[in-house]
């Protein structure tokens, strides 16, 4: 349809960067696979993209944790290595921060800082998901993030998943029960709030999930990448509920994965928080000596698989952090207060998306709304989202296909706000609906 209509973007140019980009199939691509393809469409043409495809802040980073870095780096750090378990005032912070906004207690050395949550990640599975030979597979709740399962694979693990849109409250635990009955799942991964889909896991389910892991000895590894982010209860009163939620109240059997990145505008720095429980971290685990020196839990992750990917966090980007969260724990700084931006923008963008034809895929929690924040999903009638993503191509618009997040809902493509500036609103409008008016 997009070579009969003149559309807002040069339809030959388009077609030239699609094929010439390689990809079988555009809307299958990877995140940066679509972003490189997208920069190359704005260069040729000159004309500025409605960029939904990936997840980067679009707020600046906290002055105080660049006058931490900046500090730090005038202080010399930049020449010498960080210890590879972190720095103790960051440990420390870490420690005080999942008191403070998750009210749980985990001791400072079990606090790591890691290079982004994504090697928080590829460690984890290092030591989870081979931490017991006859527990070979890992479990992922889905729809999820991309990069974890190309993890898996580039370690040459295996894993199973399912979309837990359909399982959610109590259908959740027959569910997690058919595959752990089976024996050989070692660990859990589920994000909370869901990237992509945006929704947010409630006590029960959590409580299902830590006491299924109990029961099967299984590691959840919960991906907090969004911290605090369910707009809809206000999380950002250190020592004050409510509290993010976290199956850390019903299971020892845990690892939490806290990026910096969003909550904190932080991404370009590359530092995470990897939170092992207490229980956890002295565990022995007799096959971990397969592949490390020791068969303890906690000393496998810092010195046989952080050591192994990067020797450590950068040194300076602890400083920013932990200057971050000493501000956020003493009160004086509401991270979460300067990241709501994306939960207005969500709400004002999904209107514009309804207002001409498109639909919203994921749009209950369990038997609420869902919130609105940094993704939401959308469809169009009578189209798959892997067609979709690429006509919406000709319209400037550019998204990811859920089928890559390992949704089930085929016809959904995941958008991203936090790129899209209010100012872009009446131009996201104006494509839209020229885009309703050639397919409907
Ligand atoms: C669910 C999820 N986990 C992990 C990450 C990676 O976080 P980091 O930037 O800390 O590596 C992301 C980033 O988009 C994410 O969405």
């Amino acid at each position: 349809m997009s070579t009969i209509n003149k559309t807002p973007i040069d339809a030959g140019v388009v077609k030239k960067k699609i094929e010439a980009s390689g990809l079988e199939k555009v809307g299958l691509g990877a995140i940066r696979e679509l972003v490189r393809l997208v920069n190359e469409i704005e260069k040729e043409t000159g004309e500025k993209f409605v960029r939904m495809e990936m997840g980067v802040p679009g707020l600046p980073p906290p002055q105080v944790g660049i006058e931490g870095e900046i500090e730090a780096l005038r202080k010399g750090v930049a020449s010498k290595y960080p210890m590879i378990e972190g720095e103790d005032m960051l440990k420390s912070e870490i420690s005080r921060f999942v008191k403070n906004f998750l009210n749980i207690d985990v001791i400072p050395k079990h606090c790591i800082p890691t290079v982004g949550s994504m090697q928080g990640a590829m460690a984890s599975f290092l030591v989870s998901c081979r931490r017991d030979a006859k527990k070979d597979t890992m479990l992922f709740i889905d729809p999820g993030f991309p990069v974890q399962k190309q993890q898996q694979k580039v370690l040459g693990l295996k894993f199973e998943s399912f979309d837990v849109y359909n399982y959610r409250g109590d259908k959740l635990k027959a569910k997690l029960e058919s595959y752990l009955e089976k024996g050989n799942i070692s660990t859990i991964l589920y994000s909370n709030p869901n990237n992509p889909s945006w929704i947010c896991f409630t006590e029960s389910e959590l409580q299902i999930i830590g006491e299924l892991a109990n029961k099967y000895d299984v590691i959840i590894m919960e991906d907090l990448a969004y911290f605090a982010m369910d707009f809809r209860k206000d999380l950002s009163k250190p020592g004050v509920p409510p509290y993010q939620p976290t199956v850390a109240n019903y299971t020892g059997n845990y690892i939490l994965l806290i990026s910096s990145s969003k909550s904190f505008s932080y991404a370009g720095q590359r530092i995470g928080m990897l939170v092992i429980s207490n229980q956890l971290f002295d565990r022995k685990f007799p096959d971990l000596k397969r592949f490390f020196k020791t068969d303890g839990f906690g000393y496998s992750m810092i010195y046989g698989a952080v050591y192994s990917l990067s020797s450590g966090t950068s040194h300076s980007a602890q400083y920013g952090l932990a200057a971050m969260l000493k501000a956020a724990n003493d009160g004086k700084f509401n991270f979460v207060e300067s990241v709501k931006e994306y939960g207005e923008r969500a709400k004002i963008m999904k209107k514009i998306f309804t207002d001409n034809g498109f639909k919203i895929v994921y749009d209950m929690d369990d038997d609420q709304p869902l919130a609105d924040g940094f993704y939401f999903t959308f469809s169009y009638p009578g189209m798959d989202g892997v067609s979709l993503l690429e006509e919406l191509l000709y319209y400037g618009v550019s998204a990811i296909a859920l089928i890559t997040t390992g949704s089930e809902r085929i016809e959904g493509l995941r958008a991203c706000v936090s790129q899209i500036q209010r100012t872009q609103f009446p131009v996201l409008e104006e494509r839209l609906r020229i885009f309703n008016q050639h397919h409907s």
